[in-house]
């Protein structure tokens, strides 16, 4: 029987002309949405991890573009082009992995392009926008191109949620009653604009009626297993239970794991796929164990210019992440630490990956060519 799915979680949206998400480092003691306006604080919650998540990071960073061209008072197209890049450029700083950030940022770029384009690409229309600038005078143009950007954010939030429903009605299909299903990290509502990739395989399958049964990995060392993804399942009445990372292979050595879905930040032309740490091991120990291993993720997480994904650049972050657990100390003092934030897994690991498309099966090269364009 069908089952009805608990309120959509705002992961992130834009209201009245400020971008509102919910804080994420509060999660599960608290669920706080913060409002700003001003973007440098958008750029701050990606790289604080405030709002994380591939799709939701591309989400945030169209968002944010849109907010921060929205309060320009550049009083000549170059000054705005100007904002914009610093703009563009400080989003696309914020973190390296995920390319679903890049993704947005060039989308953004091209709807400004369009809407203004720069004097060598431009041809023809450059002498439209200063003949229109004459005529009407700049703040006119200026807020042309602001209502455009802000459009265009919104359209990319409003995609997402599809996409997301789209990879969880391909992926229901791969999860039958009685699964016992793996994931890792959160790739659940909260690392998109809502419904998530693994978790939206998760949740579509449980809204379809069939009873499943989900381990967590806790994550370490942010913990978004625990913190996040145990909260959105509690709250979903998704039958879950909390696992360390390092019981995942016992549990699968015991046959308590059928299915393995997880998300992923990039995915080279081969099918190797960055995500979080700890992806990598739990892939090579399904394959040990004879259990599919499935990464769900939008198109917009494909990076086809990259070969292999050894060229994918792994974010390492503050020492602290590991040392710490929420202000608690847990190493010595000065010991050397190590925190990769992500790992790459190995095309050859992954059963399929689940995309707004359908299926991808292996080999990935020629499965996505219909797809993407370098
Ligand atoms: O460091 P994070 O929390 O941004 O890492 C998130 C992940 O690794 C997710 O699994 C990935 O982004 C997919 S989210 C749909």
């Amino acid at each position: 029987m069908k089952r009805k799915l608990a309120a959509e979680i705002r992961t992130i949206c834009w209201e009245r002309g400020k971008v509102v998400f919910i804080d994420q480092r509060l999660l599960p003691d608290e669920e706080r949405h913060v409002a700003v306006r001003d973007y440098r604080e958008v750029v701050g919650a990606i790289r604080e991890l405030a709002v994380r998540g591939a799709p939701a990071i591309g989400v945030a960073a169209a968002l944010g573009i849109a907010l921060g061209m929205k309060a320009s008072r550049a009083t000549d197209l170059a000054a705005l082009d100007g904002e914009f890049a610093a703009i563009c450029g400080a989003f696309a700083a914020a973190r390296p992995t995920a390319r679903n950030l890049f993704w947005a940022v060039e989308r953004m770029q091209r709807r400004y392009r369009a809407a203004a384009p720069p004097e060598k690409e431009a041809g023809a229309r450059r002498p439209a926008v200063a003949a229109l600038k004459k005529r009407e005078g700049f703040p006119a143009v200026r807020r042309r191109l602001q209502e455009a950007l802000v459009a265009e954010a919104q359209a990319i939030w409003a995609e997402d949620m599809e996409i997301n429903r789209s990879i969880g009605a391909h992926g229901a299909d791969l999860l039958a009653a009685g699964d016992n299903v793996l994931t890792h990290c959160n790739a659940g509502a909260l690392a998109t604009a809502g419904y998530g990739t693994a978790l939206g395989v998760i949740r579509a399958a449980w809204e379809q009626g069939k009873d499943i049964h989900v381990y967590v990995d806790e994550t370490r060392p942010v913990l978004q297993g625990a913190r996040l993804t145990a909260w959105e399942l509690k709250r979903e009445g998704v039958p879950a239970t909390l696992i360390t990372d390092s019981m995942a292979g016992f549990l699968m050595q015991r046959g308590k794991i059928q299915k393995i879905v997880v998300g992923a930040d990039r995915i080279a032309a081969n099918g190797d796929t960055a995500n979080k740490i700890g992806t990598y091991s739990l892939a090579v120990l399904a394959r040990a164990h004879r259990i599919p291993f499935y990464v769900a993720a939008p198109l917009s997480t494909f990076d086809v210019t990259l070969e292999t994904g050894r060229e994918i650049p792994i974010e390492e972050r503050a020492p602290e992440e590991v040392t710490t657990c929420r202000g608690v100390v847990l190493a010595p003092r000065g010991i050397d630490v190590y925190n990769p934030a992500f790992d790459v897994t190995p095309g050859r690991y992954i059963a399929a990956f689940v995309t707004e498309k359908g299926l991808l099966r292996p080999p990935f090269r020629s499965a996505l060519r219909p797809f993407l364009r370098s």
